[in-house]
C-alpha cells in the first residue's frame, strides 16, 4: 500500500475541500483558501516513525456503533452538526455528525412499527435525510427538493411495511451528497421482523455491522475530499476505516457472526475475500434476505451495496487471525483516478478478527431456507424504458445524457405497475445504478461476470462498463422518486434523474 508515498509527495495542484468551504463552483467560493489549514498549506515530510504510528494498522478496536431501538424509545433525535470526533486515537477530525460522534448510532426498528424523529439542520447549507432502501412516502424519502434550511427541524413518521433487511441513511441535499457522506452523515439501519427471528442468526455480540469508507487524510488527520479534477470520476481514498476506525481489529469466540456489510464509500468497489477462511456465506442483500444461503469465495460490493454474511470461525483456535480485505476490482474503470491514492484495482487490507476466546456453542446449523422470493416475471411488465449511463461534454456524467434538473420530471410511472428497465452503461466504468422508492430484481445482464448479489432484491446494482442490466420492479408508492448513480461523486455531477409514479 503507498499510504507513506502520498503523505510524502502530499501538493495542492488544486485546493482541498474541506468542511465549510465546499461549493463545487468554486467560482462563487472565493473562501475556499482561507478554510485550508495550516497542515495543508505547508506540507512538510513527516518522520517516518510519525507516520507508522498514525496509520498502522490493526492498532485500533473496532467502534460498534450505539443503536437507537425503537423497542426501547419512541422517538429519535438527530442534529447535523460539525463536531470534533477522535478518529486517530487522541488526534482530532473534523468531521459532520448527528449526534457528536462517529460512527453515527444504527437505527433498529421492527417491521410494522412506527419510526419516529426529529432531525435538526445545524449545518451552514440546506440538507435532508434520505432512508437508504426504506419504502416510504414521497414527503419522508429525504428527495433533495425537500431539503430544509439551516436551524429548520424536519419530523420524520412513518410505518415499516417491508421486510427484515439491513439499510442505511445518509443525507442527499442537491450536489452536495459525496461531500456530506464523505465527513461523516450516514448510518445503518437495520428492519428486522418475525420471520427472521425464527431463523435464529447469528445476534447480539455475534452481529457485527462493518461500514467500509476509504477516506484520505492529511498528517494532521484532517480529512481531504476533493483535489484534483479527477476526483470527479470519484474520490479514492488510501486509509479504509470501518464504522470510522481506520483499519481496526476486532476480538472474537470461534464460532459464528453474521456480518452486515455497508459499503458507504465514495466510489471504491471492494472485491470483499477473507485471508484465514476459504469461504463465507451470502445470506441477505439490499432488499433483506435470499431465499437459500449460497457459499461464496469472494464477493464484490458497490457503492451503497448491502450484504448480509455468515463467517464460521469454529475450526479457529485462540491466536488465530482472520483478514478481510478487498482483492481489488480494477474491472470497474479504465478511467485514470488520482494516482496518490490506490486505484479501483489495488489490493488492501481492511480488518483484522483475532481469536481470543473459544466459545461454548459453536455448532449451530444455518438454516437451509432463508426466506421466500416471489419472482417476478417479465410477462407482468406493461413497459420497458431504457436509461443510458453517458458522460457528456464538459466531462459531465448524466442519465439520459439530461444533467439532473430538479425541477424536470424525467419518467412518469403508472402506479401499480411492474416495469422492466434496461440500464445501459455507454461509459468505459462501472456504475451502481440505485432507486429510490422501489425493491428491484435483477433479470440478466450482458456482461459474463457472475454476481452472487443479483440473487436477491435490490435497491443499488452495478452496471459494468458497456454493459446493460435489465431490472424488473413494481411501483408501489405514489409520488416525486429519484434514480441515480451512487458513485456520490457522479450523482453529485449530474448523474440523476426525477420519477413520478401516480
Ligand atoms: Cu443512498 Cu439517493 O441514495
Ligand atoms: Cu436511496
Ligand atoms: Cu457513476
Amino acid at each position: 500500500m503507498n499510504r507513506r508515498n502520498f503523505l510524502y509527495s502530499f501538493s495542492f495542484t488544486a485546493a482541498a475541500i474541506i468542511i465549510g468551504g465546499c461549493d463545487k463552483d468554486s467560482k462563487n467560493n472565493g473562501d475556499t483558501a482561507g478554510k485550508l489549514n495550516e497542515s495543508q498549506k505547508l506540507p512538510s515530510k513527516l518522520s517516518k516513525n510519525e507516520t507508522d504510528d498514525m496509520f498502522k494498522p490493526f492498532t485500533q478496536e473496532l467502534k460498534i456503533p450505539k443503536e437507537i431501538n425503537f423497542e426501547t424509545i419512541a422517538k429519535g433525535k438527530f442534529n447535523a452538526q460539525k463536531s470534533l470526533v477522535a478518529i486517530y486515537k487522541d488526534k482530532k477530525t473534523e468531521v459532520l455528525t448527528f449526534q457528536g460522534d462517529l460512527p453515527n448510532p444504527t437505527i433498529r426498528i421492527k417491521k410494522g412499527d412506527k419510526f419516529e424523529l426529529d432531525f435538526t439542520n445545524s449545518l451552514e447549507k440546506a440538507t435532508i435525510i434520505h432512508w437508504h432502501g426504506l419504502i416510504v412516502p414521497e414527503e419522508m424519502d429525504g428527495h433533495p427538493k425537500d431539503a430544509i434550511s439551516t436551524q429548520e427541524t424536519k419530523e420524520y413518521r412513518y410505518k415499516i411495511n417491508q421486510k427484515a433487511g439491513t439499510f442505511w441513511y445518509h443525507t442527499h441535499p442537491h450536489g452536495r451528497t459525496g461531500e456530506e457522506i464523505y465527513y461523516g452523515l450516514s448510518g445503518l439501519y437495520i428492519v428486522e421482523d418475525e420471520d427472521e427471528k425464527k431463523l435464529n442468526l447469528p445476534s447480539g455480540e455475534f452481529e457485527l455491522p462493518l461500514i467500509i469508507q476509504d477516506r484520505r487524510f492529511d498528517k494532521k488527520a484532517n480529512l481531504i475530499y476533493k483535489e484534483t479534477e479527477l476526483d470527479h470520476n470519484g474520490v479514492l481514498g488510501d486509509v479504509v476505516l470501518v464504522n470510522s476506525t481506520p483499519f481496526p481489529y476486532k476480538n472474537v469466540k470461534n464460532t459464528k457472526y453474521r456480518l452486515r456489510i455497508l459499503n458507504s464509500s465514495s466510489a471504491r468497489t471492494y472485491r470483499l475475500a477473507f485471508e484465514g477462511i476459504e469461504s463465507f456465506t451470502l445470506i441477505g442483500t439490499d432488499g433483506g434476505l435470499l431465499e437459500k444461503p449460497i457459499t461464496v469465495k469472494d464477493i464484490v460490493i458497490a457503492v451503497a451495496e448491502r450484504i448480509d454474511i455468515i463467517i464460521d470461525l469454529k475450526d479457529k483456535k485462540i491466536g488465530d487471525t482472520i483478514t478481510l480485505k478487498t482483492l481489488g476490482f480494477k474491472e470497474a474503470s479504465n478511467f485514470a483516478t488520482n494516482e496518490k491514492y490506490p486505484s479501483l484495482g489495488a489490493k488492501m487490507d481492511i480488518i483484522k478478527f483475532k481469536v481470543t476466546q473459544l466459545s461454548t456453542n459453536n455448532s449451530a446449523q444455518l438454516p437451509r431456507k432463508l426466506s421466500s422470493i416471489l419472482k417476478m416475471k417479465e410477462s407482468d411488465a406493461s413497459k420497458t424504458r431504457t436509461i443510458t449511463m453517458e458522460i457528456i461534454e464538459g466531462g459531465i456524467w448524466t442519465l439520459n445524457k439530461k444533467p439532473y434538473d430538479m425541477e424536470r420530471i424525467d419518467e412518469r410511472v403508472k402506479l401499480g405497475s411492474t416495469e422492466i428497465w434496461e440500464i445501459k452503461n455507454t461509459a468505459h466504468m462501472a456504475h451502481p445504478f440505485h432507486i429510490h422508492g422501489v425493491h428491484f430484481q435483477v433479470l440478466d445482464r450482458t456482461s459474463k461476470i457472475d454476481f452472487p448479489t443479483d440473487k436477491g432484491w435490490k435497491d443499488t446494482v452495478l452496471v459494468m462498463p458497456v454493459e446493460t442490466v435489465r431490472i424488473i420492479m413494481k411501483f408501489t408508492m405514489p409520488g416525486l422518486f429519484i434514480f441515480h448513480c451512487h458513485i456520490l461523486e457522479h450523482e453529485d455531477h449530474a448523474m440523476m434523474a426525477n420519477f413520478l409514479v401516480e
